[in-house]
């Protein structure tokens, strides 16, 4: 087994999703696998060809890069051009990517990797859970075969980001997240029915925190709203990024492609959020999630029981929370109940402007 982590990472890029990937590639400790693509943001072929663009601008043209479903489950695709740019990048605007896509759909992918690698990797997931819930109906047994899944979606215990309670991973494919909590609640259940305790227990455990190495079960990590929009990412870390890089904020002096990158995306991505949040800033969501696999350190979690609510008219795709164990279900979610957000963004600064600098040489 590599002392590196194995990752997939499954996304909808998507200005914070790029960014996540750029904290990937900087990530000594991280193995990127594969990474594969689904609606969300943008359209699913608009998000491979971002994605590939992206990985090319840090330098990983060598990562496989995989296209998932194009539409959800159930619902009409939606997008949100508004929040991310027409094509999901803000105002930034990168070569077309050299690297073909792979001829592995991403479901598959998931399926081979974990069954290639079993108990080894983490998959990582940015976007709504569409490919995810494909692959557990086809392998059921992906929740062990897989060491975690860590999710950025939902929202806990905070207002939604999309509609009142619901968060936009989950809103954009609440039949996918139904299928993948259940999932693991079952995995889960199972699991615990082979253990000492009594199962159905108010607050049994039911399954360890990370599977202990080889087909142990994980419970997801999930990493709601709650935690994420307190990774607020501002001008001034920008600027500070930009200085470790050895440029100029806007990445022009000296050049800097990678600079020059975050600063058209998040110029965008921070004009939203002053319109709809207040602030002239980011949450960088997907980042966060993506440091938190590396290092679950960084958040401290809740086992609790979470199921998607799919029927409601004001609430559908609601991740409902067992918060008081009235249902006396195992717990099939790790909740992300609090994050050192600011722990995370000096490594975000750190990483991403160190990567930025060994790439100040090549042309943008
Ligand atoms: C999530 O929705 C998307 O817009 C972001 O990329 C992130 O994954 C936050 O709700
Ligand atoms: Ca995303």
């Amino acid at each position: 087994m590599s002392s590196r982590s194995p990752l997939i990472i499954d996304c909808d890029t998507g200005i914070d999703d790029s960014l996540a990937l750029l904290y990937a590639c900087a990530s000594p400790e991280a193995e990127i696998i594969a990474v594969t693509c689904v609606s969300g943001n943008i359209e699913a072929r608009q998000v491979a060809e971002n994605t590939r663009a992206v990985l090319e601008l840090a330098g990983r043209e060598d990562v496989e890069v995989a296209l998932g479903r194009e539409v959800p489950l159930v619902r009409p695709l939606e997008v949100t051009p508004e929040t991310h740019g027409p094509r999901g990048l803000g105002y930034a605007v990168l070569p077309p990517p050299r690297r073909p896509l792979s001829a592995r759909h991403a479901s598959d992918l998931f399926v081979a990797e974990a069954r290639r690698r079993p108990g080894e990797i983490t998959l990582v997931t940015l976007g709504p859970l569409t490919n995810l819930a494909l692959a557990v109906l086809r392998e059921p047994e992906l929740p062990r075969l897989l060491r975690r899944l860590v999710i950025m979606g939902g929202s806990y215990r905070s207002p939604g980001n999309t509609a009142p309670t619901t968060e936009w991973n989950i809103h954009c494919d609440p039949e996918a997240a139904k299928v993948v909590f259940t999932a693991w609640e079952t995995a889960g259940a199972t699991a615990h029915a082979g253990t000492a305790g009594t199962a159905g227990e108010p607050g049994a455990a039911g399954a360890p925190a990370t599977a202990a190495g080889g087909l142990g079960l994980a419970r997801p990590l999930a990493l709601g709203l709650d935690v994420t929009e307190q990774a607020k990412f501002t001008p001034e870390h920008l600027a500070r990024l930009a200085r470790r890089a050895g440029t100029g904020p806007d990445g022009t002096a000296p050049a800097n492609p990678v600079v020059r990158f975050l600063a058209d995306a998040l110029h965008f991505y921070m004009e939203f959020h002053g319109r709809y949040d207040g602030f002239y800033g980011a949450f960088i969501h997907d980042p966060l999630a993506l440091a938190a696999a590396l290092d679950p350190g960084l958040v401290r979690t809740e086992a609790l029981t979470v199921d998607i609510e799919l029927t409601g008219t004001l609430t559908a795709g609601e991740t409902v929370t067992d918060w008081r164990r009235v249902w006396g279900r195992l717990p099939n979610v790790d909740v992300a109940v609090e994050a050192d957000a600011a722990t995370f963004v000096e490594r975000f600064i750190e990483r991403v402007g160190g990567l930025a600098a060994d790439r100040s040489n090549v042309a943008s």
